[in-house]
């Protein structure tokens, strides 16, 4: 990593707008258990983490031990996905540093419209933010 392109250093972490290694970024997502579910292969994690319009990406040192990505149309719409901070790093305050960045770059870019999925667990961390739960009567909706 190059510390020219450090957006962020906070206490011994590294916050870079770049693209995680695909092998780094494989390892710090099956820290969750999302994988369980979609039964990703490394090579699609890979291509994955190489589409997504921006990301975020934390390090100690040079251990990727967070990140964040926004799906978007540059303009319009912003999805905010893939928050991870790796078990051993939580509750530090990374999390929100990656938040902030993500919601920095949509408003830079003047993005009108930014939204998330929230796990259960998770509300009160996007709340304190200033995210809200959509109304009943204009609910998210997935295809299953
Ligand atoms: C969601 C996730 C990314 C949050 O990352 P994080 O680094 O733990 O987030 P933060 O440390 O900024 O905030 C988490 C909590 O720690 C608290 N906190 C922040 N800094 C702190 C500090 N220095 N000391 C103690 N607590 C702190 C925050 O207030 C927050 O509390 P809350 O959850 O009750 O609101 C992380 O829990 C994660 O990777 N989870 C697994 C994957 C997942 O579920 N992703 C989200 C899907 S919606």
């Amino acid at each position: 990593m190059d510390s020219k392109s450090i957006l962020f250093r906070s206490e011994n972490i590294d916050f870079y707008a770049d693209c995680p290694a695909p092998e780094e970024y494989y390892k710090l997502f099956l820290t969750t258990d999302w994988n369980n579910e979609y039964c990703f292969t490394k090579v699609e994690i890979e291509q994955s983490i190489r589409n997504i319009w921006y990301t975020i990406s934390a390090y100690a040192g040079k251990e990727l031990i967070g990140s964040g990505s926004i799906l978007s149309d540059g303009i319009h719409h912003a999805l905010i996905v893939n928050m991870i901070v790796h078990p051993d790093y939580q509750n530090q305050g990374i999390g929100t540093t990656i938040l902030r960045l993500l919601v920095k770059k949509c408003r830079e870019c003047k993005i009108r419209d930014i939204q998330l999925f929230a796990v259960e667990n998770k509300c009160r961390f996007y709340k304190k933010f200033g995210f809200v739960a959509r109304p009943d009567n204009a609910p998210g909706m997935q295809f299953k």
